[in-house]
């Protein structure tokens, strides 16, 4: 693979001397779905899939970008030199958003850059490809000016340039599942205090599987924003009647005595599915530590219940994948993961299954929603690394 970028990247940029090749992975959450922005906790796992990226300094302020994913666009050319985010938003507003970010925490990227990237995680499949553009960027920024930050630094600004330069309000969990992943464990994360600890993630005779539904969705065309407006509203009314400072404070309990103070039904459902998705969250952990993963997978398969019922952000292709995969003799448990309203769910099923789960579910799908699902054995992997 390397030597391939490389060459590639000699094409177009006139030989490949001095430049340097990175990895940085893409992400699937186990559970722990829109609590991110909500003070929750989240589960999520680097993947061995991601973005690869060759890139080299220039002398000059020029960028040049080319994406082997998007090679029609051919060779994309801009300026370091006063970075807005495009109307017509094409992948290269994620790198420089990065590099606006940088500047705007005190870290100026002075010079340009000639970069190819090419990606293994379907587009728009929820598995974080936009996240895992970012922190690779950020990666390569600190490789190549010795910026002081760490790879948490490296989450966080990664997510003020999706949140402020591309204008999307998303939580922290998925550009912190990528800088910070780990080999066979998953990130047990608490997004109120920025706590965390790995888990490993031991399946024994079984594995973890993402089908796809191939509906492609990005969250800037989808309710993410709605969602999360809808939850600030909730709790500004919950503070009137008690002393908390997100969703993730409340237990179940305490929601059901305090839910009357939400005035709208539609965003009750909402706060509700926020804290009790919180609760299922560390139950999930707690049981997995405590080697019970049937209860793991009965706890994933009532957040994507919450999610469909609750939160509303399924919708008749990942309920299909869901609903059929639950059907299937040897699955643990079934759910959507990332935003939703398209993209994967993740799946756990034991290995001797997974050959009838990727035939029952695939035909189900097909025959319901008219075009095929991808199926993807998957291995947690590290965060970004240099090749
Ligand atoms: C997207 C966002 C995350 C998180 C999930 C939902 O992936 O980027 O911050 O909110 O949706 O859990």
């Amino acid at each position: 693979m390397r030597e391939q970028l490389l060459e590639k990247f000699g094409e177009l940029f006139g030989g490949s001397a001095g430049a340097k090749v990175y990895f940085a992975p893409g992400r699937v959450n186990l559970i722990g779905e829109h609590t991110d922005y909500n003070g929750g906790h989240v589960f999520p796992c680097a993947l061995t899939i991601g973005t690869y990226g060759v890139a080299r300094k220039r002398e000059d302020k020029k960028l040049r970008f080319y994406s082997m994913n998007f090679e029609k666009l051919g060779v994309i050319e801009s300026s370091v030199e006063g970075l807005k985010p495009e109307k017509e938003a094409d992948w290269t507003n994620y790198p420089k958003g990065v590099m606006w970010a940088f500047g705007e925490k005190g870290m100026e990227v002075t010079c340009g850059m000639d970069l190819l990237l090419y990606g293994n995680i379907p587009n728009g499949s929820g598995l974080s490809s936009s996240a895992s553009v970012e922190v690779l960027t950020g990666f390569i920024l600190r490789d190549m000016y010795g910026f002081a930050v760490t790879n948490q630094d490296l989450a966080l600004i990664g997510q003020y340039s999706e949140n402020k330069f591309n204008g999307v309000n998303c939580g922290i969990m998925d550009q912190f599942a990528i800088a910070m992943g780990k080999k066979d464990n998953a990130i047990f994360l608490d997004t109120a205090t920025m706590e965390f600890e790995y888990a490993p993630i031991r399946l024994e005779g079984a594995k973890v599987v993402i089908s796809c539904s191939n509906k492609k969705r990005g969250l800037g065309d989808s309710k993410y924003n709605e969602r999360r407006s809808e939850c600030e509203t909730a709790l500004a009314e919950l503070k009137k009647v008690t002393d908390i400072q997100t969703l993730g404070d409340l237990s179940e309990e305490q929601f059901e005595e305090k839910k009357d103070a939400i005035k709208d039904p539609v965003r009750v459902r909402r706060a509700r599915h926020a804290v009790y998705e919180n609760q299922r969250t560390m139950k999930a952990v707690a049981a997995l530590k405590a080697n019970n993963i049937e209860e793991f997978g009965r706890l994933m398969n009532a957040s994507h219940v919450s999610l469909r019922d609750d939160y509303e952000v399924t919708g008749i292709e990942l309920d299909t994948l869901v609903e059929e995969a639950w059907k299937v003799e040897g699955v643990i448990g079934s759910r959507m993961t990332g935003a939703g309203f398209g993209g994967c769910t993740v799946s756990i099923v034991k290995d001797e299954a997974i050959e009838a789960f990727k035939e029952q579910v695939g035909k189900a799908y097909l025959e319901k929603i008219g075009y095929a699902a991808d199926f993807y054995v998957v291995e947690i992997g590290d965060g970004p690394v240099i090749l």
